[in-house]
């Protein structure tokens, strides 16, 4: 236990249950109607290895349309000759088949593929940032000539490596893909050479709307510094799939999980205690939460802001584990009750730095052991938190419990032996909450689904040391969640009765559930 700062009912890191020693046995893998298997089941359990699933191509709002389907076509117009209609894979495959067999590169040659297939964007899409990456990396690092042929014999053998239809994980239903590495590969290059039909549009009454983006368009326009760092993040990842020796050869998977209506307002009868909990300034929750279930902070729009400007927790959990990205394919924008848990991601790379400090440091090597169903053993769980214009709208009952559903649909267990939980901040950077107020609704949500949190304040000692000592007064007092759910109503009304002055929320709880001195 540690004392360092007053009493503490905290533990230590190792206290908490991790993977791999919480393992639960899989048995052999399957598929059923809610979980779509995109490799030959049968030969996985033989122990073939991933071969692609054979399966039918779908044109239909329930898949993934796919760049090579036969449905996907485009009109090509000669000089001389009257416009026809041609498939669209026949002009992507010729033009990534004249790149791969180049021997060098140029940024022009790629532009010039890419818009033979999107003509329609001839000038909006700018190539600005891929045209100054190339010229500013340093000779020693700079393969991109040899490497962008390789990927294009990647992007080229998507007809081969998945010929199942990919489902769309759409928003009202609980469903999971899972797939192999070097599907996800081949899926992400043809993102980076944008071969994804109908995923240009933005606009509200576009097709895919409520999708995230998935060709690489805005990552290799608008040039800044920090473009550099996200391309030099995404090409380290192309050139280890890309070589025999390196890529990987397990399986990922992504589930959609959605909080039944039962379970979504049942706090005030919640008997729970708070759950064990482990705090510290130091670390992340990539590193040191290794093993337990690690929270992504999300936008409802997986990734945030990846292929684009954005560069906090969420972006960089994607950029240093980029086979998160193909989430965006196929996940539509989570909605108030809804999560997204991958398993089996593989980490690439290691950074430095956060925002404008980021930096790509250099390749990581992965040495986490994989399940019975070849995944490495690590679990990302993606929750978005409410982004608050104004810091006052969180205080009100609808919002916090909008964020215990959140929280509890993603901490809620799947079986008996699950990890605990690795969290932090969540939704107090970029989308304005208060951390005080998200710590409490996160010991809550974990209390209910019985699982130890392992809390990293991002180098907030005040943080650290009022959360310690608020859990130790829930742990003494044997303060249920019940009891903190009318707390935190109390709460609300006293912040919205102060009228722009803050009411701190622990001095708060501790005010309430601390005995007085004449019950003592
Ligand atoms: N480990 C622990 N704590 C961290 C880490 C880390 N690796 N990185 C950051 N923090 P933020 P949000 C702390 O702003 O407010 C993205 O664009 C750090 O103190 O990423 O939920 C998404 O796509 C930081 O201030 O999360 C969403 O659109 C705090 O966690 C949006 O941001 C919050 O991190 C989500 O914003």
């Amino acid at each position: 236990m540690q004392r360092e700062d007053g009493a503490s009912s905290c533990c230590p890191l190792n206290d908490l249950k991790r993977l791999p020693e919480c393992d639960r046995k899989l048995g052999p893998l399957k598929f059923n109607h809610v979980h779509t298997v995109l490799v030959d089941v049968a030969a996985f359990n033989d122990g073939k290895g991933p071969l692609p699933q054979r399966g039918r191509d779908m044109w239909n709002s329930n898949f993934v349309k796919s760049p090579c389907s036969p449905s996907s076509l485009m009109i090509k117009t000669g000089l001389m000759k009257s416009p026809t209609q041609t498939r669209r894979w026949d002009v992507i495959s010729k033009q990534l088949s004249a790149l791969a067999k180049k021997t060098a590169v140029s940024v022009d040659d790629v532009k010039d593929a890419i818009i033979k297939y999107n003509p329609k964007y001839k000038s909006q899409w700018s190539f600005d940032a891929l045209y100054s990456f190339v010229k500013v990396m340093p000779k020693e690092e700079n393969n991109f000539t040899k490497l962008v042929p390789k990927i294009a014999a990647l992007a080229l053998k998507l007809p081969e490596l998945v010929q199942k239809a990919i489902p769309l994980l759409r928003t009202g239903h609980s469903a999971s893909i899972t797939l192999s590495q070097a599907q996800i590969s081949c899926l992400l290059a043809n993102a980076f050479f944008c071969t994804f039909p109908h995923r240009n549009a933005t606009s509200h009454n576009a097709e895919y709307h409520n999708y995230p983006t998935i060709n690489f368009t805005s990552l290799l326009g608008q040039w800044s510094q920090l473009k550099k760092e996200k391309l030099r993040a995404i090409m380290y990842y192309f050139q280890v799939v890309t070589d025999e020796n390196t890529k990987p050869k397990g399986l990922v998977t992504f589930e959609r999980r959605c909080l039944r209506d039962q379970d979504v307002s049942d706090w005030r009868n919640c008997k729970e205690k708070p759950p064990k909990l482990h705090v510290t300034t130091h670390g992340t929750i990539e590193t040191e939460g290794t093993g337990l279930l690690q929270v992504d902070f999300a936008c409802s729009s997986i990734g945030g802001g990846v292929l684009g400007s954005g560069l906090v927790q969420e972006e960089i959990l994607f950029l240093m584990n980029p086979e998160l990205i193909v989430s965006r394919l196929f996940t539509e924008k989570l909605a108030k009750n809804e999560c997204l848990i991958v398993t089996g991601c593989q980490q690439f790379s290691l950074y430095s730095g956060y925002r404008e400090t980021f930096e790509w440091v250099g390749p990581y090597e992965d040495r986490l052991d994989r399940d019975e169903w070849a995944r490495l053993k690590r679990q990302i769980l993606a929750i978005d938190a409410v982004n608050y214009k104004h810091r006052r709208e969180q205080y009100d009952m609808i919002r916090v419990t909008r964020e215990l559903n959140k929280a509890y649909c993603g901490f809620k267990r799947d079986g008996h032996n699950e990890p605990d939980i690795a969290t932090g901040k969540w939704g107090c950077g970029a989308f304005n909450g208060d951390p005080q107020l998200k710590a409490v609704i996160q010991l809550m949500a974990a209390a209910r689904a019985k699982r130890g949190l392992a809390f990293f304040t991002f180098n907030d000692e005040k943080l650290k040391q009022g959360l310690q000592q608020t859990h130790h007064l829930l742990v003494t007092q044997g303060t249920t969640v019940e009891k903190l759910f009318g707390l935190l109503e109390d709460y609300c009304a006293v912040q919205q009765a102060s009228s722009g002055s803050h009411v701190d929320l622990f001095e708060f709880i501790g005010n309430s559930v601390r005995p007085s001195r004449s019950q003592l």
